[in-house]
C-alpha cells in the first residue's frame, strides 16, 4: 500500500435549523463492510495513540469532536492530515504506518474498522514495518 491509496472524504452533511445531520454507510462512504467500531478520547494533552501499522484491517476515521493530526507513512513518503470537522473522514487501507497526536481537549475520534480486533495484525516495531513495505512493494 501507499499513500496514494488514502482517501480524504466529506461525508454527506444534511444541514437543518434543528441541527445538522451526518451519516455513513458500510459499502458507500465507507469501501468496505464494518466489523467493528471503537472510540478514542480522554487522551491527556501530548499524548499521542496509534504508532503502528495494520497487515490486514482497513480503517475509516473520523473527528466526531474536537480535532486531532492524522499521521500516515507508507515507509517511503508521509503525510499529515488534520481532522477538526464531525463531516470529514479519511479511509486509512492496511499496510500504512499510523499515529494520531495533538488531540484538543474533549475531541472524540470514531474508528470503523474492517475486521475484527486481532492483535497479530498489529506490526507495532517500526524496523519490521520497513521491512515489511519492502517485501510487498
Ligand atoms: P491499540 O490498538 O494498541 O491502541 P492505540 O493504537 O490507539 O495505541 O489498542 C490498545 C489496547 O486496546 C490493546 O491492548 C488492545 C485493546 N483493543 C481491543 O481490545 N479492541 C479493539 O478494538 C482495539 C482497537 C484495541
Amino acid at each position: 500500500m501507499n499513500l496514494s491509496q488514502v482517501e480524504i472524504k466529506q461525508l454527506p452533511k444534511i444541514e437543518d435549523d434543528r441541527g445538522n445531520l451526518t451519516f455513513v454507510e458500510g459499502g458507500n462512504q465507507v469501501p468496505f463492510d464494518i466489523k467493528r467500531t471503537y472510540l478514542i478520547y480522554d487522551v491527556p494533552g501530548g499524548e499521542a495513540r496509534g504508532g503502528h501499522a495494520y497487515r490486514e484491517l482497513d480503517e475509516f476515521i473520523v473527528a466526531l469532536s474536537g480535532s486531532f493530526n492524522l499521521h500516515l507513512d507508507d515507509g517511503t513518503s508521509q503525510l499529515k492530515i488534520n481532522l477538526n470537522r464531525s463531516y470529514n473522514a479519511v479511509f486509512v487501507p492496511h499496510g500504512l504506518w499510523r499515529k494520531m497526536d495533538n488531540f484538543s481537549t474533549n475531541s472524540l475520534c470514531l474508528v470503523l474498522a474492517s475486521t475484527e480486533y486481532n492483535e497479530a495484525d498489529y506490526i507495532r516495531d517500526y524496523n519490521e514495518f520497513l521491512k515489511y513495505t519492502v517485501a510487498n512493494a
